[in-house]
Order: C-alpha cells, then sequence, then structure tokens
C-alpha cells in the first residue's frame, strides 16, 4: 500500500458527495451485485454479518421505492428529483433481526464501501435515512425479522457536488451555487483534532 493508494482513495472521498439528481441511464443488475459482494469484504462486530440487501432497478420497482424517500432536508423549495432526473437504481440496506437487534457500526461501514464503489465506477448515490419503512417493506415483501436501516439512491449524476471549506461551526447547510452546483461545507482537519501528540508537531 503505497502513497498512489492513499491519494486514490482521497481522491475517491472526495468524489463520494450525495448525488440527488441522475441521468436516466440504467444501472445494470450485475453493477449492483458488485457493489453489495464489496460489503462482505467489510469489519463487522463480532464478525455476526447481520445486514442483507435489496436490488432495485426495474421500473415498476424504481417507481414503487421513490414516493417513500425524503430528499434534502435543508433545500425548503426542492422536493427532490424530477420525474427525469429520478435515480436509477436502489439499494436497500435492512437488519436481520434474527441474528443481531445491534449491527453496531457495520451499517455506516458498508454504506460507505458502497458509495466509494459507486463513485469509483462513475456513479453518484445519495444515503437516504428518512424513508416510509412500511413502504419498503411492503414493496420487497420483507418478513418481520428484516428491518431497512437505509436506502441508497444510485445513478450517473446529473448534478455536480463539491466540498467547500465551512466558515464556522454554524456552517453545515449544503447550497445549490450559481452555476447549480451542490456546495457541501465540511469542517477543517485543525477543527476536528480534540487533542494531539505536539511532540511531533502537526
Ligand atoms: C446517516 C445519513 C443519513 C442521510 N439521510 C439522508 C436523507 O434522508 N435524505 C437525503 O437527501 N440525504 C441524506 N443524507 C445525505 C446527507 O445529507 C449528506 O451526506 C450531507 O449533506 C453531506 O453531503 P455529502 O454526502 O456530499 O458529504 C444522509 C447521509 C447520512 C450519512
Amino acid at each position: 500500500m503505497g502513497m498512489n493508494e492513499f491519494e486514490t482513495l482521497k481522491t475517491l472521498l472526495g468524489r463520494d458527495r450525495s448525488i440527488r439528481r441522475f441521468r436516466q441511464q440504467p444501472v445494470a443488475t450485475a453493477t449492483l451485485l458488485d457493489l453489495v459482494e464489496l460489503t462482505r469484504l467489510c469489519a463487522s462486530g463480532a464478525n455476526r454479518q447481520p445486514l442483507v440487501y435489496a436490488l432495485a432497478n426495474e421500473p415498476h420497482l424504481l417507481d414503487a421505492v421513490f414516493p417513500a424517500l425524503k430528499w434534502a432536508g435543508y433545500y425548503k423549495d426542492w422536493d427532490g428529483p424530477s420525474e427525469s432526473e429520478r435515480p436509477a437504481a436502489y439499494i436497500v440496506q435492512a437488519l436481520d433481526t434474527d441474528i443481531t437487534k445491534n449491527p453496531l457500526c457495520d451499517d455506516g461501514i458498508q454504506l460507505q464501501a458502497i458509495t466509494l464503489g459507486a463513485a469509483a465506477l462513475g456513479l453518484g448515490g445519495c444515503i437516504i435515512k428518512s424513508f416510509n419503512a412500511q413502504t419498503i417493506r411492503e414493496v420487497f415483501a420483507m418478513p418481520d425479522n428484516i428491518v431497512p436501516l437505509y436506502v441508497l439512491a444510485l445513478g450517473f449524476p446529473a448534478e455536480t457536488s463539491l466540498l467547500v471549506p465551512q466558515r464556522d461551526r454554524a456552517d453545515i447547510f449544503y447550497y445549490r451555487d450559481g452555476e447549480d452546483r451542490q456546495c457541501v461545507p465540511k469542517r477543517p482537519l485543525s477543527d476536528i483534532i480534540f487533542s494531539v501528540n505536539f511532540e511531533h508537531g502537526l
């Protein structure tokens, strides 16, 4: 693992922004399976591996999932993607409560693996926690022990999103600039280092 791989990872993370508007270009089932395959490689609390996935990329499923989702709470005058900008696929992450009721942080680790993989493939996506669980359960005929945790919307991006420096602690609101690019404030490194061994400097 050399510097090149580190730089590649950092570039991918930098590109791994939440994307909420998509081109109307299909995402193949094989691609969705490749992305879920990445989650098998992840760390897992007690190695219980309690997370399972439902995939959607067919029109009737896409139409059924979309109304269950809530988009971009900070955009008060935008309700989500228009019909010509909707996601081309969904990956629903669910917990099998027969295995455990507490996924610890397996959910986040696996979502990150999927979104990084998606970024590497030129796809964009948005992790969605705000969704109607009942609708999702019905669409995918989930039995009682399968509890949906997150919906990941996916597709080829039809918008640009970039990182901007956070101006102050209260500056957490993403916004669209004059060129309709989404800007996402992130805290500087100096702000998130709580304590450091100054012997070696920063
Ligand atoms: C745990 C979690 C839940 C999220 N839920 C939603 C959601 O329900 N709807 C949405 O539009 N975006 C959702 N997002 C996306 C965040 O708004 C987004 O990550 C944040 O604004 C930072 O932008 P970035 O992903 O480009 O860094 C969620 C992200 C995370 C990590």
